[in-house]
């Protein structure tokens, strides 16, 4: 008798450790397309081999940014450009550096179907999706149908219209709520908005007027990305990239379309002096000069930019300037 009764434990434990790892067919549906997204977005099925998935360049511990100037898709391969936060997109009017993406919908087939991203293809992502054991099923509930491409285009877009942050210390200094911006914050703010000029282009909310500007970052030579160029195929826009919005830029370095500034104050430093960095640029926007700032000035500013971190974000912040 004395016997049987460790035995019960360990059909128990069995039990439940078994139920801990529901199969496929036993996970929950989620309700909220955006969750579904999320899942997805988070999973590699949507890459050929199934090693890379959206969150793999877009880390969401970082502000679903990477932390690496380059990202790396299938078979290591590197990505063309710096890797932009997928966070406040939900007013973008354009996407991608040089703006040939108009919707997240859009959006979503570029790296799905890039060789050296996600290497895929729109109809064999639907074909496995529906004949997947938790994919298949879990569309067929939420929508009444079977998966299909605008479906997979909808909870991925769905998910990423939820990572709105104002959470933020301008935000509540905005609001003359408690927590705003401290003194520092608030004089790096006027270099912002005056000395500074950059109000001319991050402009809105979050800091960005959806225009393609050109700030010296293009020379033909080693800086040789023609960004808006390329989509327009005019001349004007050689070296022009879209302006980025600028909310939780503390934790999303490396910056620029080519990751060529690892810190804050390097790209302070960059709109300080851009002839001391890039003395050849070509069709650099004439609002771009030296600002003479001092180093006291680019601390203020610098420290203003750190107050457009969302608060769930604050101890990676607090890592940083460690
Ligand atoms: C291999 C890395 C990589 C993967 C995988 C990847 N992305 Fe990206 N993503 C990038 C890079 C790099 C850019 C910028 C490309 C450019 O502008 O030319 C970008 C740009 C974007 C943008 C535009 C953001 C803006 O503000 O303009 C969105 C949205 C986006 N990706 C969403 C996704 C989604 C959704 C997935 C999964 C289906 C995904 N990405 C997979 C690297 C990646
Ligand atoms: C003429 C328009 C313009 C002005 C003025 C301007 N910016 Fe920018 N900013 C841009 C563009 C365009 C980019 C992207 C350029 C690229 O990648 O080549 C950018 C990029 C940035 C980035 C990098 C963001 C990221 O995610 O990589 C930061 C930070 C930034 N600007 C801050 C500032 C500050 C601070 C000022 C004022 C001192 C300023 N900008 C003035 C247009 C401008």
């Amino acid at each position: 008798m004395k016997a049987a009764i460790p035995f019960i434990g360990i059909i128990i434990i069995t039990f439940i450790l078994t139920g801990l790892a529901p199969t496929d067919a036993e996970r929950p549906f989620p309700k909220m397309p955006d969750e579904l997204g999320e899942l997805l977005f988070n999973d590699p099925i949507l890459s050929i081999d199934s090693t890379i998935s959206c969150a793999s360049c877009h880390r969401p511990e970082f502000a679903f940014a990477d932390t690496s100037a380059l990202s790396l898709g299938i078979h290591d391969q590197k990505t063309r450009r710096n890797t932009p936060s997928v966070m406040n997109t939900l007013s973008r009017s354009v996407l991608m550096w040089d703006g040939r993406a108009a919707s997240l919908e859009d959006q979503m087939l570029l790296p799905l179907e890039h060789p050296g991203e996600m290497g895929f293809h729109r109809d064999s992502l639907v074909a496995r999706l529906s004949d997947h054991t938790f994919y298949g099923p879990a569309f067929e509930k939420m929508f009444n149908k079977p998966v299909d491409l605008p479906l997979i285009q909808g909870v991925i877009a769905a998910f990423q219209r939820t990572l709105e942050t104002s959470d933020t210390p301008n935000d509540r200094w905005l609001m003359d709520m408690e927590g705003g911006l401290n003194d520092q914050q608030i004089r790096g703010r006027a270099i912002f908005f005056n000395q500074g000029n950059c109000i001319e282009c991050h402009f809105t909310p979050d800091f960005t007027g959806d225009e393609f500007r050109n700030i010296g970052l293009f020379n033909g030579k080693d800086l040789d990305d023609e960004g808006r160029f390329e989509t327009t195929q005019d001349s004007s826009d050689l070296g022009k990239f879209k302006v980025p919005g600028l909310r939780n830029v503390a934790v999303t370095a490396p910056y620029m379309h080519n990751g060529i500034f690892r810190t804050l104050d390097d790209v302070i430093d960059y709109y300080n002096d851009p002839d001391h960095f890039v003395p050849d640029a070509i069709n650099r926007d004439t609002i771009i000069t030296a600002l003479g700032l001092s180093q006291k000035e680019k601390d203020d500013l610098k420290a203003f930019l750190e107050g457009l971190t969302d608060d769930r974000f604050i101890s990676l912040l607090e890592a940083r300037q460690n």
